[in-house]
C-alpha cells in the first residue's frame, strides 16, 4: 500500500493546497494531510480549527485523511505508515527551501522520498499569508479559498 503524507501550517487551507490534495490521493492508496501544530507561528486558526476546515474540503475523497502532528515531520510519516513525503511548489523561488528540506528530511531518516508536485499555475501566487493580508483589508477571497473557509476567516477577524 503506498502511502503519503502531505504536511503544511494550513492556516488556512487554500485552493492551491487543495489542488495539490486532489491530484495527489490519485496518485496514492493514502494521502494524510499533516497539519502542523506550531505553536511559534503564532497562527490564526488552532491546529483543531484547521483541521476541521480541511477535514470538510476532503469529505468526498475516501483515501485521504486528516490530522494534527508536531515533532518531525519523519516521525509522524513512520507513525502513519507512509513512505512518501508531499510537498507542492508554486515558484522557483520554493525551491531552495523545500531543496533543503528533503534533504534534510532525507538525513533524519532515509526511507522517505520527497515528491514535489508543480502547483497548477493559476495558484502560484496563492499563499495563506497572504491569504490573512487580502482579508485584514477586506479584500475579494473569492477564488483564492474555499466558501467554507471565507466564512470562517470572516468569522475571526469581525
Ligand atoms: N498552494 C498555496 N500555498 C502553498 C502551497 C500551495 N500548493 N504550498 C505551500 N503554500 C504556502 C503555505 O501556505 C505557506 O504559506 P505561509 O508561509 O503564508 O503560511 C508557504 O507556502 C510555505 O509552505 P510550506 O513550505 O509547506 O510551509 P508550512 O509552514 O506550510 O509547512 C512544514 C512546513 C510543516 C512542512 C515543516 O515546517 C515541517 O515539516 N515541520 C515539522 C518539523 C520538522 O520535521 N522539521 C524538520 C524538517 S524542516
Amino acid at each position: 500500500m503506498r502511502i503519503a503524507v502531505y504536511p503544511g501550517s494550513f492556516d488556512p487551507i487554500t485552493n492551491g493546497h487543495l489542488d495539490i490534495i486532489k491530484r495527489a490521493s490519485k496518485l496514492y492508496d493514502r494521502l494524510i494531510v499533516g497539519v502542523l501544530d506550531n505553536s511559534s507561528k503564532s497562527p490564526m486558526f488552532t491546529s483543531l480549527e484547521r483541521k476541521s476546515m480541511i477535514d470538510e474540503q476532503i469529505k468526498d475523497l475516501p483515501n485521504v485523511s486528516c490530522d494534527v502532528f508536531s515533532g518531525l515531520l519523519v516521525d509522524f510519516a513512520k507513525q502513519n505508515g507512509a513512505s512518501v513525503i508531499v510537498k507542492g511548489l508554486r515558484t522557483v523561488a520554493d525551491f531552495e527551501y523545500e531543496f533543503q528540506m528533503a534533504l534534510l528530511n532525507k538525513s533524519l531518516n532515509s526511507d522517505y522520498e520527497t515528491m514535489f508536485m508543480m502547483t497548477d499555475s493559476k495558484y502560484s501566487y496563492i499563499s495563506s499569508s497572504m491569504v490573512k493580508e487580502v482579508a485584514k483589508y477586506d479584500g475579494e477571497l473569492e477564488g483564492l479559498v474555499p466558501q467554507e473557509v471565507i466564512i470562517k476567516i470572516k468569522d475571526k477577524i469581525h
